[in-house]
């Protein structure tokens, strides 16, 4: 399983008149297996969430309510992708600059990580991003 960059890849979507059912399993639609999974919800309109990258963190973004964009960044191209749709999910590698903004009101932006927290692994400063990127 590979995602090239700023891939968006549609998730099974199971059609059901009770309601719409999605699923991700680790290993199959992630190409890690998932150590954690965290949401931002009530996003105040016009805030931007992100601002960093990470050493080793890869993560799978999902829009399961609402909608907002991704503007990645792997030092060599960039590309902002909106995700709108709960069954799309949207692949972030390692050493990615990530930042989302034009939440809609009442979205959810759910994300499987392959790691814990660790604030070690976050690149905050853009420059030190850059500096990284070209001693890899
Ligand atoms: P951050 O990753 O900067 O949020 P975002 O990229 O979504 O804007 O995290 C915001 C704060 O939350 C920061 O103080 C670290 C903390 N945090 C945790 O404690 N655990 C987590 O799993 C995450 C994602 C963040």
């Amino acid at each position: 399983m590979s995602f090239q960059f700023g891939e968006v890849v549609d998730l099974t979507k199971i059609t059901d008149h009770r309601g719409n059912l999605t699923f991700v399993e680790a290993l199959t639609h992630v190409p890690f297996k998932i150590k954690r999974v965290y949401y931002l919800y009530d996003v105040p309109g016009g805030a931007d969430r992100g601002g960093h990258a990470h050493k080793e963190l890869q993560q799978l973004m999902i829009a399961v309510s609402g909608s907002f964009d991704v503007t990645l960044d792997d030092g060599k191209q960039k590309q902002t992708v909106h995700l709108n749709r709960p069954y799309q999910g949207l692949f972030v590698g390692q050493m990615t600059w990530r930042e989302m903004s034009n939440f809609s009101s009442g979205s959810v932006c759910l994300v499987l990580a392959s790691t814990e927290y660790d604030e070690s692994d976050y690149y905050r400063d853009y420059d030190e991003f850059l500096a990284a990127l070209s001693t890899r």
